[in-house]
C-alpha cells in the first residue's frame, strides 16, 4: 500500500512512522508513506497557501490553487482509491472504516489547517472526509498519523501474530477483555484462576463474557449498533 500525505507542517509527521509497527511495515516493503509539503505548490515566493475567507470572519482558508496543483501533480504518479480529507466535520473514523481502507492500494490524505480548505476542493477532489472524534485539533496532521497507524497495522504481514488484529477492541463491535501477564500474584492481586486452568474452551468463554460485560458497562452504544 502507498499513502501520500499533503500538509503545511511536514515536520509534524517525521517521527510517527519511524517506530514500531509503522517502521516494520515500511522496512518489510508492505507500506510506503510520502509526506509532501503543500508549500511546494504555494501561490507566491512567500510560500502562501491560505487566504482570508470570503464573507469575512476570523481564520484563514487553505486556497484552491496550491491544493489542486498538488493533487494533480501527485495523481500523475498513481491512481488514488480515495482522497481523504481529515476534518472534524467528516464521518467518524471507526474500526470498520479502517478495515475498508486497509484493503486499498493508494491513498492520499489531506491535512487541513486554520479554518479548513476551500469547499471547492472538497467538492471536486475529495472522496472521503474523516473525523477522528468530536473535538477540534489544530490541524489534520495528528489525525492523519492516527489513520495511517490504524490502517498500517492491518496490512497482512505487519503484525507478528496474524490473528491478533481480529481480537482487537471494536473488531466485532465489542471491547477487549482484560489481560494479565506474570507474576500470578502481585501485591496480593491475583490473576483469575480460569486463565491459569489450561482449559481453552472455558478461557474463551470467560473472555467473551468479560468483553461483553465491559462493553455493556462502558460502551453500551456499541451493542446497539
Ligand atoms: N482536524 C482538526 N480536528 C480534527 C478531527 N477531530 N478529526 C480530523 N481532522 C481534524
Amino acid at each position: 500500500m502507498h499513502i501520500d500525505i499533503l500538509t503545511v507542517l511536514p515536520g509534524l509527521l517525521e517521527s510517527p512512522f519511524q517506530h514500531s509497527m509503522m517502521k516494520r511495515a515500511q522496512d518489510k516493503g508492505l507500506l510506503t508513506i510520502e509526506v509532501h509539503s503543500l508549500r511546494q505548490w504555494a501561490v507566491n515566493e512567500y510560500g502562501q497557501v491560505d487566504d482570508y475567507q470570503y464573507g469575512g470572519g476570523a481564520g484563514m482558508v487553505m486556497m484552491c490553487e496550491p491544493l489542486a496543483n498538488a493533487i494533480d501533480a501527485l495523481a500523475t504518479k498513481r491512481k488514488y482509491d480515495e482522497i481523504i480529507y481529515l476534518t472534524p466535520d467528516g464521518e467518524r473514523l471507526t474500526q470498520s472504516r479502517v478495515n475498508q481502507f486497509s484493503l486499498q492500494q493508494n491513498l492520499l490524505l489531506i491535512c487541513g489547517h486554520y479554518k479548513g480548505i476551500d469547499e471547492r476542493i472538497r467538492t471536486n477532489y475529495v472522496t472521503r472526509e474523516i473525523s477522528i472524534g468530536d473535538y477540534v485539533l489544530s490541524g489534520g496532521e495528528l489525525p492523519a498519523a492516527i489513520l495511517v497507524d490504524a490502517i498500517g497495522r492491518l496490512i497482512p504481514g505487519v503484525l507478528n501474530d496474524e490473528t491478533s488484529a481480529l481480537t482487537d477492541s471494536f473488531q466485532d463491535n465489542i471491547l477487549s477483555p482484560p489481560v494479565y501477564t506474570r507474576p500470578e500474584e502481585f501485591r496480593g492481586w491475583k490473576v483469575p484462576d480460569i486463565l491459569l486452568s489450561g482449559n481453552h474452551k472455558n478461557i474463551d468463554d470467560w473472555r467473551y463474557e468479560e468483553a461483553l460485560r465491559r462493553t455493556k458497562e462502558r460502551r453500551p452504544d456499541l451493542l446497539n449498533d
